[in-house]
């Protein structure tokens, strides 16, 4: 009997242990994350859900402190985590902790042409962005690169739609497996900096679907991007981070988003768009709606007061901040309340190796006459490094992805690390650009020279005279005007003089190498003057190893172009009908969907360096492409395969490139577009079968009219090559 009561006692008072500890739905995260939301959402009020939706800091916003739901803190992006600014200001916070790696630039990592690094990439960003308490990641960027001009391409993957697509995706996962967004960016249009508060930009639907969205797209839709950024510009006239057209038809209703959207700093301009066409989150917004510069306006943003004000007098229904919040909710759940995230590393060796097997793979050898490179150490006395950009930091500046790195080795002490004492390395300066780099708060070394060019032409060659090589490190940097943030470069050539410099030089010595840091195309009076020119980008951390480690041979290159190089600057179709950067803030893309490669291909203009170009120290033959069966039906797919072979006597990776053509359509399309690659790893001699599989999705166009995708039946040509320009076969087959 006494038994039995006590039992029952323990029962009992089990039943109340468990009712109190048992976890409110919101927190309990073994229910489904919608339910979650729900339940937190019935816990909030008003004002605490207004504060959820706009900045509390530069790169904050408000958590549920009375819930311990946690606050949002972003960073950028896209190259490395930003260091930390003061709560309102864009100065340096100071912390002695925040010394990232600095990865390559994203137009490096696209010509690595290589998914697997892209992964990489996301990863060990991703880490960083974790450890350092971050849950949303400003990046990657992947608007089209239109005009060579834009300040801004260095961040972003270049001018094809399918290469940046294939390229975005696994760095967003690996971003995410950290439990940290990945925020796109610009959405959408944003392909200049110039006016780029204000401009509105006029194209057509084939060009829009076709080239400037879809690397969202893959983004959003298989990349499951958590959140994404809206633009500055405008499109149909509205502000593209209040812009009903482009976030509630389109990346909401077409693609079915359900993560963030965050504005970009400063890009939300009316309360009612904000409230009604599909944005999340207010940041940057330096203003209190009706002047500039007032601090800490935080309660006076656009979806701050004026919106709290608006839900309480019953002028807007309270669904549309639960509408918000709810996506809110949806990236805190996924990130900062995901109980099972990793907890990141930052700056470590393996990120330095990261980033620099990056650098390495997207290194691109433009031109390489008499196998001038690999250098050859054995047979070389003295190297001549010429030029500003041989030591000067690159981390430092460009705008918003300016970074404090861990360390940055420059072109010269890669070069003179590598090539140890054996070899006698001088540096003679050759130009002087602007003087300090600078960028909110933090300073580069100041490298300083007052000489004039004359002497500073006559030092580098009477030191190029006597060198085996002559490496000339040049290009452009990351200062206003260049690859920078807010404004666009004037022009295609080299600045500071650097073309009667190389010149010069290749007047006193035949084996200079040319190597260029940029993240654009520059024009090349002096091509034919020199025999080799690299392409190297901007590196981050590791940018003279890596570099060094191509100069000598140690790593092969087998980086391609994901842009076009063009002789001159009416090559490119948005220069060539004359509308960038627009008129009055009204800007047509009249080229439509002819951008990069597609405007040469059609225009049959010769350019400089084509889409998809990059040499190696080895070659590669291709044999003839075949393909599995003369008719694709409208359900299946072909195979393609095409045997790739190292000849050379050293091994290398080739990027295998895929175009198809459309031979009679009953809308205008490109000559061919890229529709697939791949990237292969050959040793001397080896063979690889190549196999490409083409189906329907590859031959479709979207057809304006009807709003769809759709192929057309009927012949298609692929292309099997090297480069755009460089095809080594084609095969027909028809659509029935
Ligand atoms: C840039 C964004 C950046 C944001 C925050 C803006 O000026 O356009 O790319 O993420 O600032 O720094």
């Amino acid at each position: 009997m006494k038994k039995t009561v006590l039992i029952i006692i323990s029962l009992f008072v089990l039943t109340i242990m468990q009712a109190q500890t048992k976890l409110p739905v919101y927190l309990d995260d073994s229910k489904p994350i919608e339910q979650r939301i729900e339940d937190a959402l019935s816990r909030m009020t008003l004002e605490e859900k207004v504060k959820m939706v706009h900045a509390q800091s530069k790169f904050s916003s408000a958590g549920v402190q009375r819930l311990g739901i946690p606050e949002n803190w972003m960073s950028d992006g896209p190259h490395g985590i930003r260091a930390e600014v003061l709560w309102d200001e864009w100065n340096q916070a100071g912390w002695t902790n925040d010394s990232c790696m600095a990865f390559p630039a994203l137009t490096c990592l696209a010509a690595t042409w290589n998914p697997e690094m892209a992964a990489l990439y996301g990863k060990s960003i991703g880490e960083e962005a974790r450890y350092r308490n971050k849950n949303v990641l400003l990046g990657p960027g992947v608007n089209i690169y239109r005009t060579p001009l834009n300040g801004r391409n260095f961040e972003y993957m270049g001018e094809d739609p399918y290469l940046a697509s294939r390229m975005v995706v696994p760095y967003v996962q690996g971003v995410q497996k950290n439990g940290v967004a990945a925020c796109v960016k610009h959405f959408a249009l944003n392909n200049q900096e110039v006016d780029r508060n204000l401009v509105n930009v006029t194209v057509d639907d084939r060009a829009l679907y076709e080239i400037y969205l879809p690397a969202f797209k893959a983004a959003v839709m298989e990349g499951k991007a958590w959140s994404i950024m809206g633009s500055y510009n405008r499109y149909k006239g509205q502000w593209n981070c209040q812009n009903e057209y482009l976030l509630n038809d389109i990346l909401r209703g077409e693609w079915g988003f359900d993560g963030a959207v965050v504005s970009d700093w400063g890009g939300v301009n009316n309360t009612e768009q904000a409230i009604y066409h599909g944005l999340d989150m207010e940041f940057g917004t330096w203003t209190n709606g009706l002047s500039e510069g007032k601090s800490n306006a935080y309660d006076d943003y656009y979806l701050a007061d004026p919106f709290l004000d608006l839900l309480k007098s019953g002028k807007v229904n309270p669904e549309e901040i639960d509408k918000k919040v709810r996506n809110i909710l949806r990236l805190v759940f996924r990130t900062n309340m995901d109980k099972n995230r990793p907890f990141g590393s930052f700056a470590t060796p393996e990120h330095g190796l990261a980033a620099r097997q990056i650098a390495e793979e997207g290194i691109v050898l433009l031109k390489n006459a008499n196998n001038v490179l690999p250098i050859r150490l054995d047979a070389t006395k003295k190297i001549a490094v010429i030029g500003e950009n041989a030591i000067k930091m690159m981390t430092i500046g460009g705008g918003s992805s300016s970074l404090k790195a861990k360390y940055e080795i420059s072109p010269l002490d890669g070069i003179k690390n590598k090539v140890g004492t054996a070899v006698h390395v001088e540096y003679a300066r050759g130009y002087a650009g602007e003087k300090i780099a600078k960028q909110d708060g933090l300073t580069a070394a100041d490298i300083t020279d007052n000489r004039s060019p004359e002497e500073l032409t006559a030092e580098a060659c009477r030191v190029a005279k006597e060198a085996d090589y002559v490496l000339f490190i040049g290009g452009l940097n990351k200062h206003d005007g260049q690859d920078s943030e807010g404004a666009d470069r004037k022009e295609l050539g080299l600045p500071y003089g650097q073309d009667q410099l190389i010149s010069a030089l290749a007047k006193v010595n035949k084996n200079v190498v040319v190597v260029i840091l940029s993240g654009n195309a520059v024009a090349m009076p002096w091509i034919n003057e020199v025999p080799a020119i690299v392409e190297t980008w901007y590196l981050g951390s590791e940018a003279g190893n890596a570099l060094a480690n191509v100069l000598t041979g140690d790593v092969n290159p087998s980086g391609k172009l994901p842009f076009t190089f063009p002789v001159q600057l009416s090559d490119v179709g948005a220069h060539k009908l004359g509308d960038y950067p627009g008129k009055d803030y009204e800007e047509t893309y009249h080229e439509g969907l002819f951008v990069g490669y597609r405007w040469n291909e059609k225009n049959k203009i010769k350019p400089l360096f084509p889409f998809g170009h990059g040499l190696s120290y080895t070659q590669f033959t291709y044999g003839k492409s075949v393909i599995s069966a003369k008719s694709l039906p409208a359900d299946g797919q072909l195979t393609l395969t095409v045997p790739v072979r190292n000849t050379g006597n050293k091994a290398g990776k080739e990027i295998v490139q895929l175009y198809i053509g459309d031979e009679k359509s009953s809308l205008v399309r490109p000559v061919k577009e890229l529709k697939s690659f791949r990237k292969v790893d050959l040793a001397p001699g080896e063979e690889k079968n190549v196999a490409f599989t083409v189906s329907v999705d590859d031959l479709k166009f979207f057809d304006d009219t009807k709003h769809e995708w759709i192929a057309e039946p009927g012949k298609f040509t692929v292309y099997v090559g090297a480069s755009s320009a460089d095809i080594r076969s084609t095969v027909d087959f028809e659509l029935k």
